[in-house]
């Protein structure tokens, strides 16, 4: 499996499944450009991924910042096609139903929606006129099994499933595949710090492989959707959770 030749870009790659994927894309040859909030995070990628030979553009910036997201990613574009767009950043809001604010569901909403939704309008027209690009969205094993405390970012992982569908049969006819990941629990930094341990008991307990993953084996998963050995596959929604919410 090669990727030479193609550009891909990369959300929340600092850190994580998106390390992972930057680190798995440069491996098979693509040209990078990663996004991420953290400067610290995202060097220490840059660094690692600039000596396995590829291109790499870094941009530091929150991806909530829309005019400052279409302006520097449209300027990188404009200079060579991103072909391969990965929206993986995201972060999480916990809380039940009732007691959600405002504030953190619309800001899940619009780390795992909105910012994708406009990537994928900004990049879908020159996917279109080179007839082949592909679309891959993280989402997450909650967006279809529910979260008891995480209403808002299971709402989020849900929908980024409708969005992947709808574009993928709006484009479909022009060589473009759109698909969603769902990971299932991830040794990610965010995961091994922040998580209790009992929440992650629980998940694991209920994973018939009996273990977390590693960032590389949903990585793994994503070059595959991006490259041309997956290319009959389209609007899928695809598990990589160790047997976890089948
Ligand atoms: N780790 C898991 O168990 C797991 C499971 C299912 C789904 N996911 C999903 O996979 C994706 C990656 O998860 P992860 O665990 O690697 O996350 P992580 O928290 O370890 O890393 C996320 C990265 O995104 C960046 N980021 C977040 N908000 C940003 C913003 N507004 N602007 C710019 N950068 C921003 C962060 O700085 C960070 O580097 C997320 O969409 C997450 O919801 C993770």
């Amino acid at each position: 499996m090669s990727l030479t030749g193609h550009k891909v870009l990369i959300t929340g790659a600092g850190q994580g499944i998106g390390r992972a994927c930057a680190e798995v894309f440069a491996s098979l040859g693509a040209d990078l450009v990663l996004l991420d909030k953290n400067a610290e995070t995202l060097d220490q990628v840059v660094e690692k991924v600039t000596k396995m030979g590829g291109e790499v553009t870094a941009i530091t910036m929150d991806l909530t910042d829309t005019d400052k997201l279409l302006s520097e990613v449209g300027k990188v574009n404009d200079e060579g096609l991103i072909d391969i767009l990965i929206n993986n950043a995201g972060f999480d809001r916990p809380g039940t139903t009732e007691k959600i604010s405002m504030e953190g569901f619309e800001a899940v909403l619009g780390i795992h929606l909105t910012v994708p939704l406009f990537l994928i309008q900004l990049l879908l027209p020159s996917m279109r006129s080179a007839g082949w690009g592909r679309i891959i969205n993280v989402s997450s094993i909650y967006g279809i099994v529910g979260g008891k405390g995480e209403v808002a970012y299971s709402t989020a992982k849900a929908g980024i499933i409708g969005l992947t569908k709808s574009v993928a049969r709006e484009c479909g006819e022009d060589g473009i595949t759109v698909n969603a990941v769902l990971p299932g629990l991830t040794r990610t930094p965010t995961i091994e710090n922040f998580m209790a341990q009992r929440f992650k008991d629980e998940i694991i307990a209920d994973t018939p492989l009996g273990r977390i993953a590693e960032p590389e084996e949903v990585a793994n998963v994503i070059a595959f959707l991006a490259s041309d050995d997956a290319s009959y596959i389209t609007g899928a929604a695809l598990p990589v959770s160790g047997g976890w919410g089948m």
